[in-house]
Parts: structure tokens; sequence; C-alpha cells
């Protein structure tokens, strides 16, 4: 079976560098979704509070007969959850609907700059990492400004921030933020929900190295150094996201796919998102 490469968090752990990512697959679709993944030989799976589907994970999860610590699980705190007791008892929730005794890591979906105060969310995380039902605590859509905050007054430097990245966005600054702090950067919606899959830089090099423009923007990933978990409930793109491993981009291919920036978000920007579900 494929080696999938691991990278290491600032707290020592390890994490597959490439997982499967849940967001807008149904609950009644999502054990079969990640069955499909897990069969395939993916060990790392993305959810969320707000993808309201974590209760399918874990019966994926536990389904698959596999040994816990061989599957890294990552879900995250749902906006409305920001002050510490909420924090709380939303991720005691979340062990709850996973039906798992830990999660791997944890992460603040969005910092909601407008509304709550993140630093007091963040210290109801250490407080969970302390409690240790949960191996790494993490951010997601932090820019540098709101992680500059929690590394002035809090303990803990995020293990995570997982960010939109693709080649439209390419994040250079809160990347090498993330680089200068020892915080992984973690990539969604890494082929921009199929956005960038026709694009002809991308397809030029998809055909010179004989690989899907899918494959080729995953590995621009891999071999930029961020961690990604694509999304697909077609099983043949499952696979397909999942064989990037038996080719390798050139440097000039990787400058050329980063060359494609134009600063474009296919989600919402975080410095004015401030939503919350009713
Ligand atoms: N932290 C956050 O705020 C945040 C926000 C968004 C996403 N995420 C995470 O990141 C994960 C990935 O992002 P995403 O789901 O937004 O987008 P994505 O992975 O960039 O794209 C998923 C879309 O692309 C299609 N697709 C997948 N593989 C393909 C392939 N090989 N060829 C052609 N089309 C393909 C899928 O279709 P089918 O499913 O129909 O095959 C789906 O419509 C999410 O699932 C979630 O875990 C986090």
């Amino acid at each position: 079976m494929t080696q999938i490469p691991s990278l290491t968090l600032n707290n020592g752990i390890s994490i597959p560098q490439l997982g499967f990512g849940t967001f807008q697959i149904e609950p009644q679709d999502t054990r079969e979704a990640v069955r499909a993944a897990l069969d395939t030989g993916y060990r790392h799976i993305d959810t969320a509070q707000m993808y309201g589907n974590e209760k399918e994970v874990g019966q994926a999860v536990r389904d698959s007969g596999l040994p816990r610590g061989e599957v890294f699980v990552t879900s995250k705190l749902n906006n409305g959850y920001h002050a510490y007791g909420d924090a709380l008892a939303a991720f005691a929730r979340t062990l709850d609907d996973l039906d798992l005794e830990y999660v791997d890591l944890f992460l603040v979906h969005w910092p909601l700059p407008a509304v709550g105060d993140y630093v007091e969310t963040w210290k109801a995380m250490e407080e969970m990492h302390r409690s240790g039902r949960v191996r790494a605590i993490g951010v997601s859509n932090f820019q540098p400004s709101h992680l500059e905050r929690l590394l002035r007054e809090t303990a803990t430097v995020p293990a995570v921030n997982q960010i939109e990245v693709h080649p439209y966005l390419t994040q250079d600054e809160v990347r090498a933020f993330g680089t200068d702090h020892g915080i992984a950067t973690e990539a969604w919606s890494p082929i921009a929900q199929g956005k960038v899959l026709d694009d002809p830089v991308i397809t030029a090099i998809a055909e010179r190295v004989e690989r899907s423009p899918a494959q080729v923007t995953l590995r621009w990933h891999l071999q930029r150094g961020d961690i990604v978990f694509p999304k697909s409930v077609t099983p043949a793109r499952v696979e397909e996201n999942f064989r990037l491993f038996d080719f390798e981009l050139t440097p000039e291919d990787v400058a050329a796919i980063t060359g494609l920036n134009r600063d474009e978000r296919t989600g919402p920007d975080p410095d004015t998102f401030n939503w919350i579900p009713d």
C-alpha cells in the first residue's frame, strides 16, 4: 500500500500530509464516502461540527476496524461556541457524536473578529488539550494579526492553521507567518472546488506528466509542504486524489502554478466573516 508522508507538528505529533475532506458531504452519504477513503488508504479525515456529519465520520472510522491510532481525525469548534464554557461543552459533544475517546486535532473554525473573543476561546482549547482528549489544537482561517494576538496573550502556539489555499490564492503572507512560528499550514479547498482544473498552465503540466489536473494541483500543495484533504463523493476521484506519490513536479512547474495567484477566494474572507448559525 502507498506510504503517505507524515509531517511532525510543533508538539511532536505526526500528521499524514494527505487526508480526506468531508465538507458538503450529506450525513446520509458520509459513512460510505469515508469508508471508500479508508479502503483506498487515506488515514486522515477532516470534519467539523458545522458539517453536521461527525456521527457518521466516527461510525465509519469505528466500522473500518482499523486501530484507532492509525486514523488521524480532525474536527472543529463551530461558530457560536466561542465563550469558554460553551467551547468546552461543544467539544464534549464532538467526542460524543464521533463516539471516539479522543480526537487527534481540534480547531477553532473561524476567528470571528467582530463577534466573540478568540483569545478566550483559545484558553478553552488549551484546557481541552490538558484534558488529554485532543492530541493537538489549532486554528482555522486565522490571519497573521489574529495569530499575533494569540502568540502575545496565550501560552500555546497553534499546531496548525487551516486556511483556503489553491493556485488562485497562494496565501504567501499567512503561510510565511506559519513557517516563521512553527505553525503548519493546512490547505482547504485545495483544488478550489474544481475551479482551477481547466487552467491552461495546469492542464499543460498535467498533459506532460501524464496525470490529471487535480493530481498536479494536489502534488503542488504537497511539494510546497502543506497538508491537504480533498473532498470527493466519487469513488474514482477518491482514488485519483490518492495517487500522488509516483510522480514529481519540477521546481519550474511549482513556480508556474504558484504564479497563477490572483488572490481569489472561493470562500469567505476571515477578516469580515462573522456568521453564527441559528
Ligand atoms: N476550515 C474551513 O473553513 C474549511 C472550508 C472549506 C473546506 N474545508 C475542508 O477542506 C476540504 C476540501 O475542501 P472542499 O471540499 O471545499 O473543496 P475541494 O476539495 O477543493 O473540491 C471538492 C470538489 O471538487 C470535486 N472533485 C474532487 N476531486 C476531483 C477530481 N479529481 N477531479 C474533478 N473534480 C474533483 C468534488 O466533486 P465530487 O465530490 O462530486 O466528486 C467537489 O465538488 C473540505 O472537505 C473540508 O474538510 C475547510
